[in-house]
């Protein structure tokens, strides 16, 4: 889904940085082996994080959501040399492909992998965090805000993928539909949680930055 006209949405990837070699192997092996490859966060909102995460250069990164590791590649990218990106993902069947291309990106030693529910495993990591990206299910995105809140660093920033939800956040509400009432709770808290400040970035589908104050 483009938000941007498409024209000017190519115009904008024109113009920024090129996706490294790595990730392009990664998103084709994703794509041919992988169930349901669109949830690559993909080369652009990649950069992004990369950039964001080269901006704060954080020694504790955690991901929720880890998928076939793009991500956590990207934003790898920023972490201190002596620093950890912790991330955890619900799928066994990921892991050996997650370690493959992490190994082979030259981070595999500060990468860790964490297999299970998000809701069960935040809880026993022991480190604070310089910079936390939600991107597992939706409507668990506000558990996952009060597990991190306090695990959060002062100054530190929590990134958050998805929170347009293919734009059903503007339509009408189906009361079925818990994922997009999930993510309208979730931007709300995000809005009005003294503990932090927020800005939504309409980039790809939706990404929020949070600082906690
Ligand atoms: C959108 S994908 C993550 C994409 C990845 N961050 C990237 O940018 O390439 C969502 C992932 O969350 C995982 N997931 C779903 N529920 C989860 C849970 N309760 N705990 C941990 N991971 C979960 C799924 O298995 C899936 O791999």
């Amino acid at each position: 889904m483009y938000f941007l006209p498409e024209k000017l949405d190519d115009y904008v990837v024109a113009h920024s940085e090129e996706e490294p070699e790595l990730l392009q192997q990664l998103t084709r092996e994703t794509y041919q082996k992988i169930l349901q490859p669109i949830m690559l966060s993909g080369p652009y909102q990649g950069r992004v994080l990369s950039m964001i995460s080269k901006l704060i250069r954080p020694k504790t990164i955690l991901e929720l959501g880890t998928f076939t590791g793009y991500a956590t590649l990207c934003l790898a990218e920023g972490l201190q040399s002596d620093g950890e990106i912790h991330t955890i993902d619900v799928n066994e069947e990921l892991e050996d492909f997650q370690r493959k291309y992490f190994d082979k990106s030259g981070y595999g030693l500060q990468i860790y992998q964490h297999l299970g529910s998000a809701l069960d495993i935040i809880p026993k990591l022991n480190q604070t965090f310089d910079l936390v990206f939600i991107d597992a299910d939706k409507p668990n995105y506000v558990n996952y805000f009060n597990l991190i809140i306090d695990k959060l660093n002062p100054g530190g920033i929590i990134l958050s993928d998805n929170v347009l939800w293919y734009g059903k956040v503007i339509e009408p509400l189906d009361e079925k539909d818990n994922s997009t009432k999930a993510v309208l709770e979730f931007n709300t808290l995000l809005k009005n949680d003294k503990r932090i400040e927020t800005v939504l970035l309409p980039i790809r589908d939706g990404l929020t930055i949070s600082r906690k104050i």
